[in-house]
């Protein structure tokens, strides 16, 4: 199992370009489904999870090649079987937004439950309600979900809002299955997150109508047919806002390139009130630390609030503070599995309920820690960059399902971080993931 062993403290310069977004690419991968034929994703990241979803499609029936780097080829013409195996979905949850496609195409779909994960319960109650707004008959068997619509599925008003907002994945899914619905769907309280905006302007491609495409009423006449398409993904916003706390941890100068700053505008204002200088840059930014780090309360809310996926890697800038700050999570109110580490490091983080008390620490010191899920470790990462001494994250697997050859690219604005392998014998556990 790989770690990373981390020499601090660093300071960063240079220029980094960010990867399409790992979350816009697993539900558009999902969206082949729903067309006979072959569909082109470009700027797919090279990621574990991207490669989980080919095998997950591969077995659907779909032929899947990459023949460049960035460039997924999908031949959906042919679905042997729509079933999710609960080898893959367990192994990661987006594998959950095959339900729609496959129930809206085939008429019947059978995916495992997802189950929980380190960063929460996260049940997929609200997906299910909406394919049964949309009239698919569902049944729990064997930790199956068991989808049926024989006369296929018709369009409805649907409301995705549950105790923590709306649904990501569960507005893919019920926006995938009302494309081939009889007549208009109209969704209330859809999630307006940038990756769901991709998806929906990848399914007009294929022929979908669509309207209020990012905002949180979409209304979707359905049509008999879908054709295939050519779609490049958008850039990540959250790996490019993970370089940007980077570079504002480090006292550093870094500019990150293929980045859309009005995708990030919470976070851009969050950086800035620690002090960051964050300078929009042709199609990025640039983002500098000069002074000492001012101390900010952070909210993670849906977007376009601050997002919950960078909620720790903001909390390590937060450690660093002169001052105290309060980080309240209300996407995941239990997605706090760094704070124990970042603790061990001499962090002083004080957890209450759903909220963290950050009480802002001169120094981090080096330390060995455990890597949670991929934005824990992410937060880990930087933590090391700016810590005394060597730092040694295990598990890095987790990191590596969503940002590409994550310790090469921050070495090249100066870290240093080494990928070390102690035990070449030892497989990652096949455990569930974000
Ligand atoms: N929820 C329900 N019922 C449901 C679905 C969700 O109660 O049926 C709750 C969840 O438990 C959570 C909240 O609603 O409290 C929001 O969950 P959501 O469904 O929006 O999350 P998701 O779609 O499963 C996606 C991303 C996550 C990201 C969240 C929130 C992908 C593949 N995953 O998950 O990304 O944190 O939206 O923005 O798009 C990551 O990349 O590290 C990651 C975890």
């Amino acid at each position: 199992m790989d770690i990373f062993c981390i020499q601090g403290p660093v300071r960063l310069s240079g220029q980094v370009t960010v990867n399409g977004a790992k979350n816009a690419t697993l539900p558009i991968m999902a969206a082949t489904l729903l067309a006979e034929g072959v569909s082109q994703i470009r700027h797919a990241p090279d990621l574990a999870d991207v490669s989980l979803f080919c095998k997950l499609l591969r077995e659907l029936g779909c032929k899947v090649e990459r023949p460049r780097k960035g460039l997924l080829v999908i031949d959906a013409t042919k679905i042997d079987r729509p079933f999710g195996d609960y080898e893959i979905v367990r192994r990661m949850r987006a594998s959950i937004c095959i339900l729609g496609p496959l129930l809206a195409r085939c008429r019947h779909a059978e995916v495992s439950m997802p189950g929980g994960c380190a960063i929460g319960d996260r049940p997929v109650d609200i997906h299910l309600c909406g394919l049964q707004a949309l009239g698919a008959k569902i049944e729990l068997k064997g930790g199956y979900i068991i989808a049926d619509a024989p006369n296929g599925l018709t369009g409805t008003e649907v409301f995705l809002g549950g105790p923590f907002g709306s649904t990501v994945l569960g507005t893919a899914n019920v926006m995938m299955a009302a494309t081939l619905a009889k007549g208009r769907t109209v969704i209330e309280s859809a999630a307006c997150e940038p990756e769901i905006a991709d998806l929906a302007r990848c399914l007009r491609k294929m022929g979908a109508r669509i309207s209020g495409i990012g905002s949180p009423r979409l209304v979707i006449d359905g049509v008999k047919q879908l054709r295939p398409f050519k779609h490049t993904v958008i850039p990540d916003r959250i790996e490019a806002g993970t370089f940007m706390i980077a570079s504002a941890i480090t006292g550093g100068h870094v500019t990150v390139k293929n980045c859309r700053l009005e995708h990030l505008m919470a976070v851009v204002e969050k950086l800035r009130a620690t002090g960051a200088i964050v300078e929009p840059d042709g199609d990025g930014c640039t983002v500098s630390m000069e002074g000492p780090i001012r101390p900010t309360d952070i909210t993670t809310l849906p977007y376009p609030g601050f997002p919950t996926d960078l909620q720790a890697q903001f909390m390590a800038l937060l450690a660093l503070a002169k001052g105290n700050s309060v980080v309240v999570e209300k996407v995941f109110p239990d997605r706090f599995m760094h704070v124990a580490e970042l603790n061990r490091m001499a962090a002083n983080l004080r957890k209450e309920g759903p909220a963290v008390l950050v009480t802002g620490v001169k120094e981090l010191i080096a330390a060995p820690v455990m890597a949670s899920d991929l934005r824990a470790s992410a937060a880990l990462v930087l933590a090391g960059l700016a810590a005394k001494g060597v730092t040694t994250v295990n598990r890095v697997y987790h990191i590596d399902r969503g940002y590409e050859r994550i310790e090469q690219r921050l070495n090249a604005l100066g870290a240093k971080i080494f990928r070390e392998n102690p035990d070449a014998k030892t497989e990652p556990p096949q455990t569930e993931r974000d």
